[in-house]
């Protein structure tokens, strides 16, 4: 989703604005621009391609300046057209770029309107260039605090001024903003990452800050206009941009990263105990009677997998909401419940809103499951457990997921330890399980080439249907989700037992029914749902656990997992779902790694 590079220094920028977009382009974007101050005046360069594009666009028009901005933009408000892109200008004085959208544009559109500016663009973002050029002062950073107070919605902002040469005004209510501080230059970014290799200092804004950056000092007021003290913390980002070595995308090469990132998020866990989710883990699991999850995508069906298991082990009752939704609701709050989010990115809009939602309904007791220890959710939460599945550039999510779930895992371990409800042989068996995990999930992998026979069958067909029973059913609505996503093919998931009250209905030679069939307490039931299906003729492509004793028969189609993997089972039942969209995507040849309208970080509303 949209990305902000910002910089003030005494060299030529533009390598950095350029370098800076590229590492934001996992995100997830449709077009991108670059403005520079040069000689006394605004220039810019905007492509609907990709960065690589604007590049060479740059290049031969041998832009370079001291002092610019430059963005990544997934559209909200008007198409993904030139005109659209920013970075947005006003009276050739102004130039601005924005992540996140503006509420009352239209009211302030028609005041500008009104006011004799013209509109080049149908974006919520040249209503802020034009309303800063409105209120200007001659001083730009006291503008923008003033500018500002006029938005609702979710913003932030880098923005500079043909007058002031040597300064750029960045400020952030709802969506990220960083600032990098280097030696006499200083930078803005919507994260660390965009500047590694120029900048390891970071300052992270907070809600309402404004920041003006000038070459040897920069200056940081909050939401109520007072000088504001925010920490630098040296920030060693990835750079993202991790080769693709054997691997076509990085989704396949995410995928077959699985082992190493749940080894890795495992790493130094040799007991079960509260404190790996913090120091106050203790006394805050001790006193909690519930827990809430809140997370969106991929990570709410982590936050339903989860679901299961805490209720199972540990015997805490467990909601699980969509962010979007849970943030709008009017729920019954309880103060004694433990607010779990779960979030890859630990920047996602609606998840960081459910959060602050939650607090303010006096729920303090909370937790995440992030990806990255930097993100605004580690930070607002009191308790958090980092997964380490590196940096995950595909837009589907695959290594994040199946790192949740291990940490997921865990944390239905401690809930049940505190109560004790774990007794050592209990634990001692669960850890060994999860250290033979990342072997279990290569196994797995070794499976690739039967599921490629499948995928050129599914490339074919424009619907199909996931089923799974119990902790499987989270796992069958990930399947889907992932052939959704990037294969375009409609997929929808159905608890099992739920099929013959609605979907049966769809059911013909043309269906292909995926079963996700562990060897579980329910597989007989799973069996005779499975008869139901081929009763109306369906497709069945089967999931089974070696001992499950389901074999191929006549539009029985099975694909034979290791033997079953108990309670962690559905970490290994989602591999095979998530090489079936890849492989049924590549067939289709979609944009595997950046699918159309989607991005990686969803960083609006
Ligand atoms: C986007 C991504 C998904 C992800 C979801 C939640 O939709 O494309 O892969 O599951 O956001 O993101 P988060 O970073 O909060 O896990």
């Amino acid at each position: 989703m949209c990305g902000i590079v910002g910089a003030v220094a005494q060299r030529n920028i533009t390598p950095i604005l350029l370098q800076g977009l590229k590492r934001l382009e996992y995100r997830g974007y449709d077009s991108c621009g670059v403005a520079l101050h040069v000689d006394g005046a605004l220039t810019r360069s905007r492509s609907t391609s990709r960065v690589a594009d604007l590049e060479s666009q740059v290049e031969k028009a041998g832009l370079s300046g001291f002092t610019g901005i430059a963005h990544t933009r997934w559209a909200t408000h008007g198409a993904p057209a030139s005109h659209n892109a920013h970075p947005h200008f006003s009276r050739e004085r102004i130039a601005l770029v924005h992540n996140g959208i503006i509420e009352n544009h239209d009211e302030l559109r028609a005041e500008l309107s009104a006011a004799g500016y013209v509109f080049e663009s149908q974006t919520d973002t040249e209503v802020i260039a034009h309303l800063v050029d409105s209120m200007y002062t001659g001083d730009l950073f006291e503008t923008v605090q003033q500018a500002v107070k006029r938005l609702h919605g979710a913003y932030a902002i880098a923005v500079f001024c043909r007058d002031e040469p040597h300064r750029v005004v960045g400020a952030r209510q709802g969506s990220p903003l960083i600032v990098g501080v280097g030696k006499g230059e200083n930078f803005l970014a919507s994260d660390a990452m965009a500047l590694a290799g120029t900048t390891d200092q970071i300052i992270y804004l907070e809600e309402g800050d404004v920041v003006d950056l000038q070459l040897q000092r920069y200056w940081i007021v909050d939401g109520s206009g007072r000088p504001a003290e925010r920490e630098v913390r040296t920030v060693h980002a990835h750079t993202g941009a991790a080769e693709l070595g054997p691997y076509r995308h990085y989704m396949q090469k995410e995928i077959f990263e699985q082992p190493r990132a749940i080894a890795d998020t495992l790493e130094g866990v040799t007991a079960v105990m509260p404190e790996l989710f913090g120091d106050k883990a203790y006394n805050i699991f001790k006193k909690i009677d519930s827990v809430l999850i809140l997370a969106c995508g991929t990570s709410f069906y982590a936050g339903v997998t989860a679901k299961y298991w805490i209720e199972a082990i540990a015997k805490i009752p467990v909601n699980v909401e969509i962010a979007s939704e849970y943030r709008y609701r009017e729920s019954v709050p309880n103060p004694n419940a433990l607010v779990v989010t779960i979030s890859q990115s630990g920047e996602t809009a609606d998840t960081l809103a459910a959060l602050k939602h939650a607090r303010s309904q006096d729920m303090l007791n909370t937790l995440t499951i992030c990806n990255v220890a930097t993100s605004a959710m580690v930070r607002e939460c009191k308790l958090a457990y980092i997964t380490h599945a590196g940096v995950e550039v595909g837009v589907a999510s695959t290594k994040a997921f199946t790192t949740q779930l291990t940490a997921l895992f865990l944390l239905a371990l401690s809930l049940a330890q505190v109560r004790g409800r774990l007794s050592e042989e209990e634990e001692a068996a669960h850890l060994k399980a999860m250290r033979h995990l990342p072997a279990a999930v290569t196994a797995v992998l070794a499976l690739e080439p039967q599921i490629i026979a499948w995928a050129e069958e599914f490339s074919r067909k424009e619907n199909a249907l996931f089923l799974g029973r119990g902790m499987h059913y989270p796992i069958a609505l990930e399947g889907a989700l992932k052939l959704k996503e990037i294969s375009y093919i409609h997929a929808e998931a159905y608890p099992a037992g739920e099929l013959k009250h609605g979907p049966l209905a769809l059911v013909t030679q043309e269906m292909p029914v995926v079963t996700v069939a562990p060897n579980d307490a329910l597989i007989e039931k799973l069996k005779s749902n499975m008869q139901e299906v081929r009763a109306r003729g369906g497709q069945l492509y089967v999931f089974a656990d070696a001992d499950s004793r389901i074999s191929s028969s006549e539009g029985v189609h099975v694909i034979r997992l290791p033997e079953h993997y108990g309670m962690l089972s559905p970490i290994l039942h989602v591999v095979p779902l998530q090489m079936l969209a890849y492989h049924t995507a590549l067939a289709r040849g979609t944009d595997v790694d950046k699918p159309r309208n989607l991005a990686k970080s969803v960083t609006v509303e």
